[in-house]
């Protein structure tokens, strides 16, 4: 009996503590804002912290507000399409309104500490969210698609990028969203990288000062950004499993290096980890990686964010720094917690990482409790989106003039003139209210094309998709491409005869889960080669031109067919206003003035990563399934070092089709007086130089600024970009002089045996060109002592010997 009485009284006692420690904080509870940030954390119990590093899960989007078909041109996808397997289970307390349906996760609220939940969407080229609520059409969400990254790149002007940036920020504010999860800064390794166009370049000066533009654009208007995929992930083939090996000079020189660009520049509110294993661990449960060199080295101040169900090990993740797990889900939020309960994780680690989330949070609209209209000036976003598409194209061929082009009548060619494409697929898509085609653009230009040729290419094109093969995977897997329409002969000599001019558009998509193929993609499908021939006989004869446009995401093969052909414009994938932008620059409305960004090879093999992409295969572990989410063990070495892209081309003296940096105009340029600010560098060089505008009409051009590094211990590329700058609308013999300053830091390379950066004593050859085998002009310095410009980590060892490309 006493024995009982004791049991009962201590259960009361216990009641009792257990009521008042459930009240006393709800009465007294620090708010976050209100209270000292450590406050807020001291009073949070380890649930609530864990639910905070934990998002809040993943609701299969889609199914009952997909969007209706209005799109003209890409597929409009739901948000994430539910794919066919079962994902880990949802907390069931999760399932509270999303506040903007469609958008990619969002975090726990804690009301009793005034924490709120916050949202983030996708992706980088407009905000990916559902543009239908509940079947409701009277209401819509469409976004602004704009221009991608590639083709933004390509423009070499950071102030546009930054423009596109305040139109993006603006509209991901008024749609209630907190972060955009972009922009996607990975580097294009390889011609076939399914998710390249969402990226910039393969140069990370290119690279990295885009993603800083558009970032610092972005949070100009009170809204986060994301850049992504830190770090490696240069290939959607098998991404959640693949060891990337690559050397610790090639990490710091390129694949961090534009990472590092960005962040310095633009502070990102948060860095979202890759699928991919780097040299060993996931990078998501790297601290090397997280901690070490993105935290403490370059004074990252926002939170990491896994990629969605990106790495395995939950606590590994929150030991290594990766501050927010995404989507989240229900069996991290208990590995986690028991991990703090058995001192796997410290709860100084755990306190660290929710520190790093609330002081995002603090800066959210949530949290201000900014009331979003859902109404953005779509109007006036389009507009941008059509100004920064005009001027990222690249002219890649104009023989005898044949742009602008003379004559009003055109004959309009390639299944993509009427169905362009806006931007790739995946969480790159962007539900817009419609595309411009390229016909309705030449309309609205005041061209004219030919109607039957019109309704011919319509029935083909909807007959094509409606044969093609509904995937339940469809948000990670295209269709195959739709083969040309055959041209019948009749037909074609009535072109020839009747119109001025002859248009033939080729068009590429790619995206999110897969990697593109040589074989019909890099390389034209053999319809497309027969329409270019019998085009271009046709035509010629009568001595009329033949234009392409290539609406591509990413390389493909020109050296074969540009024989040819009398012009070709790289139109990349320009966003909603497409056939508009590419008007604009056919017509000659726009100059164009873009540059390469990246290389366009004359066959795939000349690729230096050509045989180590997408890498091998390794055996399934004993025990598991293949699972379409995980992909297979697989390995991919790469094995070209530092020589990426023109570093590669221009060293082992390899002809591209298109060089880096390579980009024609409607006008002529003069580079004259190279001048250096001194002969011998100390401290930093300034480089002057003026250009011309020699020709006859406006126009812009890009000046891009090389350095040749003496080779004293370390191997240097034939010549590496340090500097670039866009010059502002020349009129005919108009002049600018462009400066370029160069600190020791712009002249570093990655000395890997002490750890440290350093710039080389020696003799610096500067080269100013108008591409990266164009050079125009060039001085040299000295650099009298080695400079050791910073000693850093010795970390991300590659666990296994490669054997690297070398001079
Ligand atoms: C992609 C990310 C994207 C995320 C959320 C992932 O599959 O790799 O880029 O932000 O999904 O949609």
């Amino acid at each position: 009996m006493k024995r009982k009485v004791s049991i009962l009284s201590i259960l009361a006692i216990l009641w009792c503590v257990g009521a008042s420690a459930q009240k006393k904080p709800a009465a007294a509870a620090p708010q976050l804002g209100k209270s000292p940030l450590k406050a807020v954390i001291k009073a949070m119990t380890v649930e609530e912290k864990v639910k905070l590093v934990v998002g809040m899960g993943f609701k299969m989007p889609g199914a009952s507000s997909a969007p209706k078909k209005k799109d003209t041109g890409t597929t409009a996808v739901p948000a994430a399409t539910p794919p066919a397997f079962t994902l880990p289970p949802i907390d069931p307390s999760d399932d509270i309104p999303e506040k903007v349906p469609g958008a990619a996760g969002r975090t726990h609220a804690i009301k009793r500490l005034g924490i709120p939940s916050i949202t983030v969407s996708d992706g980088p080229a407009g905000i990916r969210i559902d543009p239908i609520r509940n079947g409701d059409s009277s209401k819509t969400y469409y976004a602004t698609a704009f221009p991608v990254g590639t083709l933004l790149a390509s423009s070499w002007d950071v102030n546009l990028v930054h423009k596109v940036g305040v139109a993006f920020g603006n509209e991901i504010h008024e749609y209630g969203a907190d972060v955009i999860l972009g922009p996607g800064a990975n580097i294009h390794r390889n011609p076939l990288g399914g998710r390249n166009f969402e990226y910039y370049s393969e140069d990370p000066l290119v690279s990295g000062s885009m993603a800083a533009a558009i970032i610092n654009g972005i949070q100009s208007q009170g809204v986060g950004t994301s850049i992504k995929h830190f770090v490696a992930n240069n290939q959607e083939t098998n991404r959640n499993s693949v060891n990337t090996i690559v050397s610790q000079r090639a990490l710091r020189e390129i694949y961090l290096k534009d990472f590092e660009i960005a962040i310095k520049a633009s502070h990102p509110w948060t860095v979202m980890s890759s699928y991919n294993k780097l040299n060993g661990p996931y990078t998501s449960e790297n601290p090397d990686l997280l901690t070490t060199i993105l935290k403490k080295e370059w004074g990252f101040k926002g939170f990491v964010m896994t990629d969605w169900f990106g790495g395995r090990d939950a606590v590994a993740q929150v030991n290594a720094g990766n501050d927010l797990l995404m989507p989240g889900t229900t069996m991290q939020s208990k590995a986690i917690i028991e991990a703090v309960n058995s001192g796997k994780i410290k709860m100084s680690q755990l306190d660290a990482n929710v520190e790093r989330i609330l002081n995002i949070v603090l800066k959210s609209p949530e949290f201000k409790k900014y009331k979003y209209s859902s109404k953005p000036d779509l109007k006036k976003n389009a507009a941008v989106s059509r100004m920064a598409a005009a001027q990222g194209m690249v002219l890649l061929k104009n023989d005898d003039k044949a742009l602008p082009l003379n004559g009003k009548k055109v004959a309009l060619f390639g299944n993509t003139s009427y169905d362009l494409i806006a931007g790739g697929t995946g969480s790159g898509n962007v539900n817009k209210a419609y595309t411009i085609s390229l016909i309705q653009g030449l309309t609205n230009g005041g061209y004219s094309a030919d109607a039957n040729l019109k309704n011919a290419y319509e029935t083909y094109i909807s007959d094509a998709k409606a044969k093609q093969p509904k995937s339940r995977m469809s948000f990670f897997m295209l269709p195959p491409p739709i083969p040309q329409m055959a041209i019948t002969p009749d037909m074609l000599s009535q072109e020839a005869e009747n119109a001025d001019v002859a248009v033939i558009t080729l068009g590429r998509n790619a995206g999110e889960g897969a990697d593109r193929k040589v074989e019909n993609d890099f390389n034209l499908m053999d319809s497309e080669q027969a329409l270019i021939k019998n085009i271009s006989d046709a035509f010629h004869a009568k001595g009329k031109k033949l234009v392409v446009v290539l609406n591509i995401g990413g390389v493909i093969e020109t050296a074969s067919w540009r024989g040819q052909v009398d012009g070709i414009l790289l139109a990349w994938q320009p966003g909603l206003e497409a056939g508009n932008a590419i008007t604009d620059v056919l017509s000659g409305k726009v100059n164009p003035s873009g540059k390469l960004a990246t290389t366009f090879p004359v066959k795939y093999d000349d690729e230096p990563s050509a045989k180590d992409f997408p890498g091998k295969e390794l055996p399934m572990p004993e025990g598991e399934k293949p699972n379409p989410m995980r992909g297979h063990p697989a390995v991919v070495t790469y094995e070209e070092g530092i020589y990426v892209g023109y570093r590669y081309f221009t060293t082992f003296d390899v002809k591209p089709a298109y060089e880096f940096g390579y980009g024609l105009s409607y006008t002529k340029f003069k580079y004259s007086d190279l001048k250096l600010s001194s002969k011998t560098f100390n401290g930093a060089i300034t480089a002057t130089v003026t250009v011309t505008n020699t020709g006859n009409v406006a126009g812009r051009e890009v000046v891009e600024l090389y350095v040749s590094a003496p080779a004293a211990t370390l191997q240097k590329p034939e010549e590496e970009l340090r500097a670039f700058g866009k010059t502002k609308t020349l009129q005919p013999k108009e002049s600018q002089t462009m400066s370029f300053t160069l600190s020791a830091k712009d002249l570093e390379s990655f000395n890997t045996a002490q750890s440290v950066w350093v710039s080389e004593a020696g003799t610096y050859t500067v080269k100013v060109g108008a591409s990266s085998t164009d050079i125009k002009k060039t001085q040299k310095f000295e650099l009298p002592k080695t400079i050791v410009v910073e000693k850093v980590h010795n970390v991300l060892k590659p666990e296994v010997q490669i054997d690297e490309l070398k001079k």
